[in-house]
């Protein structure tokens, strides 16, 4: 009989873990807000920590904080194939987005270890740190792959102050987040266990996505400043309007993007307006701009189209602008080796795949130019996600699970 998961056991530990940093605690579909080394974030951490302990697994924190169970090999120079996915969310984000890789992983390493299977690989459960970019994003990841750059850190998307407090808060060196690069030849593969965070497989009623490329984002702050005055008084064509300035960017910049961009995505996500009065025209609009696109030249396109958007916006209404890069991540495909052993094990299980391309960042675009990474995406009911609304029929996590279980002993096998 091929192994499977006790989906009890899963379903256990995601109730659980669901309770840290509950938001709408009692609602029937409640949320969590953990952003990235938040207190909620640290138990979370150390209840993921404390939970593989009580499995018998081995438990690591490297010096980017990424948070790892271990079930070794009983060869010592064996390679590691890494399971994983995050525990931190976006504010107010969803109980399901990284915790339910991070979760199956952890219950694929119990399963293992019950059945006692000799395996030529080291298979490690992790938790990456601040993967969703509150601080500055796939940190963990990007140290692990020895990308983790000094500018990433230096202009964090999440400001320096909330970057130097959520270290302290957990006990990390920033000095040291680089010591956590692994050699990949030390490495056998990644494998991610996502919800799809879109709506594709839901409405086409197939349970398992096999991601065949993850969406590279960059992001910007970008700040148009003009002259505060009188609201009332000065003349409606003779405005120096911030604020003006920074809506017109955002619909023009949408409407581009629609029309030039399929594929690709941008998105506003903050926009802050001083002095912020009702009767002061606003002299500085502040802009969180991200945006989205699966392939490397196609994202440098976007990035010059909106980029020159914003100097014509400018100077069309006598503004200033500054733009201020925040990094981002590069467009990755995932390992055909990795595609074949999920869709092998969801074959074995007898379940329904296609294949996507994933319109969300992940961890495993950080691995995939070290290892061979893939990723198993289950439905989001309606495509929601990044909100307390986000849900995934519990069938789904434990077929995801099942998936990642499989597909890791496939590539365990093949190491
Ligand atoms: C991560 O979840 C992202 O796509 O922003
Ligand atoms: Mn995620
Ligand atoms: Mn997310």
């Amino acid at each position: 009989m091929p192994l499977t998961i006790n989906a009890d056991r899963l379903r256990a530990d995601f109730d659980a873990l669901s309770a840290i940093g509950a938001v709408a605690a009692g609602s029937d579909n409640p949320g969590v807000n953990r952003p990235s080394l938040s207190a909620a974030h640290l138990e979370a951490r150390r209840w993921f920590l404390d939970r593989a302990a009580a499995a018998g697994l081995t438990t690591q924190v490297d010096s980017a904080g990424n948070h790892s169970a271990i079930l070794p090999s009983r060869q010592p120079s064996a390679r590691t194939l890494l399971l994983g996915s995050h525990l931190d969310s976006v504010p107010n984000g969803g109980r399901f987005d990284g915790a339910l890789g991070v979760l199956a992983a952890l219950e694929a390493l119990r399963t293992l270890r019950e059945a006692g299977v000799a395996l030529p690989v080291h298979v490690e459960a992790i938790d990456f740190t601040d993967e969703e970019g509150t601080l500055v994003g796939e940190l963990g990841s990007q140290a692990l792959a020895g990308t983790l750059s000094a500018e990433a850190l230096r202009l964090p998307r999440g400001g320096r102050p909330a970057l130097e407090a959520g270290l302290a808060r957990a006990g990390l060196d920033e000095t040291q987040l680089a010591k956590a690069r692994r050699d990949p030849a030390t490495l056998a593969g990644y494998l991610e266990l996502h919800i799809e965070q879109g709506p594709r497989l839901t409405q086409s009623a197939i349970v398992i996505g096999v991601v065949t490329a993850i969406v590279g984002i960059t992001s910007y702050r970008v700040t148009f400043t003009g002259a505060a005055n009188h609201a009332g008084t000065t003349p409606m064509d003779a405005r120096r309007d911030a604020g003006l300035g920074a809506a017109t960017f955002l619909l023009t910049a949408r409407e581009m993007v629609v029309r030039d961009f399929p594929g690709c995505a941008v998105n506003i996500g903050q926009m802050r307006f001083e002095p912020g009065a009702y009767n002061i025209i606003p002299s500085l609009a502040e802009l969180a701009l991200e945006f989205r696109a699966p392939e490397a030249a196609r994202l440098a396109e976007l990035e010059d189209t909106l980029l020159s958007l914003a100097g014509l916006v400018a100077r069309q209404s006598g503004l200033e602008l500054n733009i201020e890069p925040l990094g981002g991540c590069t467009p990755a495909p995932m390992s055909y080796q990795a595609q074949a052993a999920i869709i092998a094990a969801a074959e074995s299980l007898a379940l329904t795949h296609t294949e996507l391309v994933s319109g969300a960042g992940h961890d495993a675009q950080a691995l995939a130019p070290i290892t061979p990474a893939g990723m198993i995406f289950v439905p989001s009911r309606a495509g929601i996600s990044h909100s307390p609304l986000e849900f995934t029929a519990w069938d789904d996590c434990v077929n995801g699970a099942n998936v990642l279980l499989r597909a890791a002993l496939i590539l365990a096998e093949a190491a």
